[in-house]
């Protein structure tokens, strides 16, 4: 029997185009389009085998080995610091990491900043760099709510459109990190399956030029 590559795509949006690339790379899967409830699907011919995965979790699979190689944000990368091979920059999934407030918001530096967020490693970074005394409030999402409800000073967030800053009435204070998607390896099996890994790198790295 064929050795199936292992491919964990994060579920949505991001996910659908990021298979669309593996398609366009010769690795095509098509039952993946036909169902939309199974979470695995696979190309024997090709040698590949796709699962939808929550995209915060794919590294986790890629780490432990239950994906060869997978697709993660910047963001998820940093923040969880997974022992992975992150091999290339898709260049879609494109946004940044940003500090926004209410409107007006005025930084004394004589008070500790009390900052809601769901990535509390790169804030705690982030800050630390500034040198500037934190409180972090972790949340798991609606961040956005925390200045409003005078939860918290600041947040850190995804920002991409800015849409739902501005909905809120709330702005961004700096962007400091860009984030995209990211293809990345398990580290063993980098090297056991390194001929079609390459292969896949090499015909994705074609088509980022495009994105
Ligand atoms: C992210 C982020 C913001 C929003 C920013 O949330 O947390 O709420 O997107 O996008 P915008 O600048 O285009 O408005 P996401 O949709 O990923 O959902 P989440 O709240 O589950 O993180």
């Amino acid at each position: 029997m064929k050795t199936m590559l292992n491919i964990a795509l994060p579920k949505g949006r991001l996910g659908e185009k990021v298979y669309d690339m593996f398609e366009k790379a010769d690795f095509p899967c098509p039952s993946i389009k036909e169902n939309n409830r199974k979470l695995i699907f696979e190309n024997e011919q090709a040698g590949v085998r796709f699962f939808w995965v929550k995209p915060s979790d794919v590294a986790i699979y890629v780490e432990r080995g239950a994906a060869d190689i997978g697709v993660a944000g910047k963001d998820i990368l940093l923040e969880y610091r997974p022992d992975v091979y992150e091999l290339l920059d898709l260049k879609i999934g494109k946004c940044d990491m940003a500090v926004a407030a209410k409107a007006g918001f005025n930084d004394d530096r004589k008070r500790t900043l009390t900052v809601a967020t769901k990535f509390t490693n790169i804030a705690k970074a982030y800050y630390s760099t500034l040198g500037r005394d934190i409180d972090i409030i972790h949340l798991n999402g609606s961040i956005e709510l925390a200045p409003i409800l005078g939860l918290s000073d600041v947040i850190v967030d995804i920002v991409e459109t800015g849409a739902t800053l501005k909905e809120n009435n709330l702005v961004v204070v700096e962007k400091f990190q860009p984030i995209s998607a990211r293809l990345i390896a398990n580290k063993a099996n980098f090297k056991f399956k390194n001929a079609v890994v390459e292969k896949i790198m090499e015909e994705l790295a074609k088509l980022t030029e495009n994105n």
